[in-house]
């Protein structure tokens, strides 16, 4: 009945077609894609602290995954790979912590330990498996890892009316430092300089009293860390005048009693000399 009426036909059409894409993608996700992904794609941490960088592997259990062996590689001198992982040298081999050691491991991710600008590469994962008994392998898009030392904001020195404001980054065109004076941006730096580990990003602005002062660093269009500086307007004398003014309180107040009760008598004296 249902198909006999041209127009329920039109409206049902659209509907089994799309159920019958639904289930092709159900079907397809099922027995989808093996994928090794690393996310985020850049990591950006302060000099010295401890950076877990991402790995994950998804399978599902048609795919009948076994024997699942995980490393760990950096980009090297002109684009050749460096194991990290197993077969990493000594250095790695004491600062780098494999969160699952099994046999075959669940977490794929890895902890670099006390990271330094050398340690500003690409850390890809790779993942070598049997798939059906079939050997295969796969790498992950890797991650960048990128470092900033800790923002200095503050009088320039030998001077009284500048501010500086400096951060030590690693060479990443996409870093940016930026002053904002009463959060209105004054100035702001970039340095695309392709230097061998670490660039220093620099401002200097001119201090004006009363106003609130930030330097932030931005990364694309990601806050990394920002420092504030608050200049209080000249004010150093003022409470010494507000002391002064209380003190005062009563000695004025005695000086107004004592001037209104003198005239007073007078005004008593001319009234008795009129009499
Ligand atoms: C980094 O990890 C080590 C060892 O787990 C720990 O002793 C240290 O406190 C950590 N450092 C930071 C900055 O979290
Ligand atoms: C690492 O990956 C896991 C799972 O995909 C995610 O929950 C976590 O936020 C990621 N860690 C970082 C630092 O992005
Ligand atoms: C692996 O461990 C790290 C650190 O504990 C965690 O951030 C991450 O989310 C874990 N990944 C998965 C897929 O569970
Ligand atoms: C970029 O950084 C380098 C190294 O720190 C420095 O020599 C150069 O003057 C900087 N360039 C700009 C435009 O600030
Ligand atoms: C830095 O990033 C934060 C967060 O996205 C944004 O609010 C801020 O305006 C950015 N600063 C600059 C100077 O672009």
């Amino acid at each position: 009945m249902l198909f006999t009426s041209s127009s329920c036909g039109l409206i049902l059409k659209k509907p089994v077609w799309l159920s019958l894409i639904m289930l092709f993608f159900r079907l397809q996700g099922s027995t989808g894609q093996i994928t090794v992904t690393q996310t985020p794609s850049v990591v950006v941490s302060e000099l010295n602290q401890n950076v877990t960088l991402n790995c994950s592997f998804n399978h599902s259990p048609d795919h009948r995954v076994t024997r699942v062996i995980l490393y760990w590689y950096v980009n090297g001198p002109e684009g050749s790979d460096v194991n990290i992982y197993p077969h990493g040298s000594e250095e790695y081999k004491e600062r780098l912590i494999v969160l699952d050691k099994e046999e075959t491991p669940r977490n794929m991710s890895i902890i670099l330990l006390g990271v330094t600008w050398k340690d500003c590469k690409k850390y890809q994962c790779m993942l070598s498996y049997d798939k059906a008994g079939e050997p295969e392998r796969k790498r992950g898009q890797g991650i960048l890892l990128l470092l900033h030392d800790s923002m200095v904001f503050d009088l320039a020195p030998r001077s009284v009316s500048s501010l500086l404001c400096s951060v030590k980054v690693s060479p990443d065109p996409t870093f940016r430092l930026t002053v904002l004076e009463d959060g209105v941006e004054v100035c702001s730096t970039q340095n695309d300089t392709q230097a061998p580990h670490a660039i220093t990003l620099s401002l200097h602005v001119p201090l004006h009293s009363g106003r609130k002062y930030e330097c932030q660093l931005n990364r694309s269009s990601e806050l990394i860390l920002s420092r504030t500086y608050f200049n209080q307007p000249q004010s150093l004398p003022e409470p010494i005048f507000l002391y002064i003014a209380i003190l005062l309180v009563p000695f004025i107040i005695l000086i107004i009693i004592l001037t209104l009760y003198l005239v007073g008598d007078r005004k008593g004296y001319r009234g008795r000399g009129k009499k």
